[in-house]
C-alpha cells in the first residue's frame, strides 16, 4: 500500500508515520528528515535546503524530486511506502504521477491553526536519530534522552513561533490545494488530528481500509 500523509505543521504526520510503518511494515519516507540528515552531513542537497528550512519556505520543486525519485526506487519500497510531508506543491505531485508513482490514500491530517502552536511549543526531537516527542502528549522515558538511540532531545530551530507562522502560511497559500488534487482522484482521506495520537492512528487505519 502507497500512502500519502498531508497536512499543516504539526499535524501530527511523523508521528503517525512512525506508528504506521510499525503496523503497516512498511517504510516511512520524511523528505523533512531526509533534508535535515543531508543539512547534518553537509551534503549538496542540505546546503541547497538549509537557508529555506530555517526560514520556514518550501526547498524548490528539483531537489525534493530528485530525492524522492531515488528513494522510492530503493528496495525497502517494493511492497509500498508511506510518503510523510511530501507532495507538498502541485508540481511535486504531478512528478509521482509522471514517475508512474502508485498512490492509494491520501490522508489528511486535519488541524486547525490555533492549536498548532502549542504542539510545536512542546515538541523536542533527537538530535542523532530525528524520532519526535512531546514534553505532555508524547513524553521520552527519561526526560530529554531519545527513546530509541539515546540521543539528546532538542528544539527544531523552525519550531520558532515566528518561523512557526512563516510555516503555516506557505502549508495554506501551496499546500492545501493538494486536498483538491487528490479528491479529483478518489483518493482524498480526512481524519480528525486534534485527538490522542493512538485514536488519530486507529481513525487513519480505518478510513484506509488495514
Ligand atoms: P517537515 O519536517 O516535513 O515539517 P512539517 O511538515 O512542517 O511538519 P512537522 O514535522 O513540523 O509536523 P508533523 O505534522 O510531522 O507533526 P509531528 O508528528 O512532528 O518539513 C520541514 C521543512 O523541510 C519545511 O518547512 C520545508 O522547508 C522542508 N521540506 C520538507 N518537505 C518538503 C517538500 N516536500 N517540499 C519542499 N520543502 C520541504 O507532531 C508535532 C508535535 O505534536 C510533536 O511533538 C508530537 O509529539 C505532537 N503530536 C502529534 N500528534 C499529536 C496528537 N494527536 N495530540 C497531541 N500531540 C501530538
Amino acid at each position: 500500500m502507497n500512502l500519502i500523509l498531508l497536512g499543516a505543521p504539526g499535524a501530527g504526520k511523523g508521528t503517525q508515520a512512525e506508528l504506521l510503518t510499525k503496523k503497516l511494515g512498511i517504510p516511512a519516507i520524511s523528505t523533512g528528515n531526509m533534508l535535515r540528515e543531508a543539512m547534518r552531513n553537509e551534503t549538496e542537497v542540505g546546503q541547497k535546503a538549509k537557508n529555506y528550512m530555517d526560514n520556514g519556505l518550501l526547498v524548490p520543486d528539483d531537489v525534493i524530486i530528485g530525492i524522492v525519485g531515488e528513494r522510492v526506487a530503493q528496495p525497502d519500497c517494493a511492497n509500498g511506502f508511506i510518503l510523510d510531508g511530501v507532495p507538498r506543491t502541485v508540481a511535486q505531485a504531478d512528478a509521482l504521477e509522471k514517475a508512474g508513482v502508485k498512490i492509494d490514500h491520501v490522508v489528511s491530517i486535519e488541524i486547525d491553526d490555533n492549536v498548532i502552536e502549542a504542539r510545536m511549543t512542546g515538541r523536542r526531537v533527537c538530535s542523532k536519530c530525528g524520532e519526535s516527542y512531546h514534553i505532555v502528549a508524547n513524553p521520552p522515558k527519561a526526560e530529554g534522552i531519545c527513546d530509541d538511540c539515546g540521543g539528546e532531545l532538542v528544539i527544531r530551530k523552525d519550531d520558532a513561533p515566528e518561523t512557526v507562522q512563516r510555516r503555516l502560511a506557505v502549508y495554506h497559500e501551496e499546500t492545501e490545494a493538494l486536498k483538491g488534487y487528490y479528491e479529483r482522484l478518489d483518493k482524498l482521506r480526512l481524519v480528525q488530528g486534534n485527538q490522542p495520537i493512538e485514536e488519530a492512528n486507529r481513525e487513519i487505519l480505518r478510513v484506509i481500509g488495514a
